[in-house]
């Protein structure tokens, strides 16, 4: 039987502090707090604590994962990191991430790759994929891989960006036989040279937030088109859920109307909506390109209002949000957290998933999209039901906007500011010092 590759286990950290949108950062700006909860679709960002960044959340995601799946270092053949919050511009993350490994266990990842991808928000995807590769061609020796993707998504004060914050790691083995997902050998791309967020020799992003976002659509229209000419022509039906790229709900929000549109045309759905909201627009049937672009944003206006498609999103992607509302914007860890949400919520529902199929959209700003089929593997419940997110989201500390202010300077890397710990670090890796070794408490 032909090996199957995917996602083995996975593990997410929260940052230890969160930031309540609506209830305290809306009023600081003098902002309605419905342009949170109802327009972004977000209620908390999370932050990290003084004592945390990418290394430590990505060493304290990894070594949960590796200690209840019983891995020893010996396991593991590759170890990738994903991220866009980098501080080094030589030695990738994943060193420091191995380095505190090795404090806790016995043997050390010297057999070990080890790298770092860099593709803004879809880098965590890329690995995936490097990994997926890794196995298929027979170099894994046996072994498994471990993905990183961690980042803290801060934008400069005052900036549009602002609302959309958040920092996390998630930790995934890949293996062959996978208990959560198998990947699909199919997957289609959109990419193009583009400049609506960028980070050259900067802290935080240069953003155009409206163009970002059309970006991130057209892109994501380009690789679900050439996913089709790989694979199928997709269908509503098809997929249990779809996670998609999560730098806020209310983009996911717009990507899923625009998949759905594009999945019904010439389906038995278009027909049976017809009575109701009409056709969709032919592009042959209007005078240019403006007058057909406008007709199609009347008719997803339409669309959007239906009981049809109202209960497919409700099925289909909102369950693939949970998470993304409470934390924000993770960048790379994003749309994993956003798998995770989904079969989170099928587990909570007492729901049977294996063998079913996801559909996974990928999005890194620059920028490219990147699709593929997922499906669900026999042990996904048993994996799922590890995870201890909620109780991470209940106990974090909750910032007032001064705090706030104080550790976005903190992670600013403003050696000038100096602020207590507003949480206590309990048998974790924490972050020592600027030129010291993160070291376990
Ligand atoms: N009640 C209900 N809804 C309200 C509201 C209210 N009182 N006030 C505002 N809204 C709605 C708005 O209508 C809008 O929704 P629509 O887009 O559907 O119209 C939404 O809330 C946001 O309001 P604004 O457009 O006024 O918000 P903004 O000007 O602050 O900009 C943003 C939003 C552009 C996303 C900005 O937060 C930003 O720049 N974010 C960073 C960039 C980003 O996340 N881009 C996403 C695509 S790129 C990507 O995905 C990669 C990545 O991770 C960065």
């Amino acid at each position: 039987a032909m090996t199957t590759v995917g996602i083995d286990a996975v593990e997410i950290w929260a940052g230890k502090c969160k930031l309540d949108l609506p209830g305290t950062f809306a009023p600081a700006k003098d902002e309605d707090p419905d342009k949170y909860r109802k327009g972004l679709g977000l209620e908390n960002s999370s932050f990290p604590d003084v004592y945390e960044d990418i290394v430590t959340m990505g060493a304290n995601a990894a070594k949960r994962l590796m200690e209840r799946e019983g891995l020893e270092p010996d396991d593991i053949g590759r170890i990738d990191v994903a991220t866009e919050s980098a501080f080094d511009n030589s030695k990738p993350v994943s060193t420091y991430i191995a380095g505190c490994l090795e404090e806790v266990y016995e043997d050390d990842f010297h057999h070990a790759n080890k790298g770092e991808r860099k593709f803004a928000c879809i880098a965590g995807t890329q690995s995936i994929d490097d990994a997926y590769n890794w196995i298929k061609a027979g170099r894994n020796r046996g072994r498994s891989a471990l993905v990183v993707a961690t980042d803290t998504a801060l934008y400069a004060r005052g900036s549009s960006g602002e609302a959309t914050q958040g920092a996390g790691a998630v930790a995934m083995l890949i293996s062959e036989d996978p208990d959560l997902v198998e990947l699909s050998t199919e997957q289609g791309y959109g990419s193009a040279d583009e400049t609506d967020f960028l980070k050259p020799n900067q802290q935080f992003p240069s953003v155009d937030g409206k163009r970002s976002m059309q970006v991130y659509l057209a892109r994501m229209r380009e690789a679900v088109e050439d996913f089709e000419s790989v694979a199928w022509d997709m269908h509503p039906e098809d997929f249990t859920y779809i996670p998609f790229h999560t730098p806020f709900p209310g983009m996911v929000r717009k990507a899923g109307l625009l998949g759905y549109r594009h999945m019904i045309r010439d389906t038995e759905i278009e027909d049976d909506l017809a009575g109701e909201i009409g056709r969709q627009p032919r592009e042959g049937e209007y005078e240019d390109w403006d007058a057909y672009e406008a007709a199609i944003r009347d008719y997803m206006d339409e669309l959007k209002g239906t009981d049809r498609y109202q209960a497919w999103y409700a099925d289909t992607i909102d369950p693939t949000l949970s998470i993304a509302r409470e934390v924000g914007n993770w960048y790379t860890g994003s749309v994993h957290v956003a798998r995770a949400s989904a079969l989170k919520a099928a587990a909570e529902q007492g729901r049977e998933l294996a063998g079913e199929k996801l559909l996974v959209g990928s999005y890194g700003s620059g920028a490219q999209a990147e699709i593929h089929a997922e499906t669900v593997a026999d042990g996904w419940k048993e994996e799922i039901a590890q995870l201890n997110i909620d109780d991470q989201l209940e106990q974090r500390y909750d910032l007032d906007f001064e705090e706030y202010e104080q550790i976005h300077d903190v992670h600013n890397h403003d050696m000038t500011v100096d602020v207590e710990e507003f949480t206590t670090p309990e048998g974790e890796f924490v972050f020592a010092g600027r030129g010291r070794m993160n070291e376990r408490l």
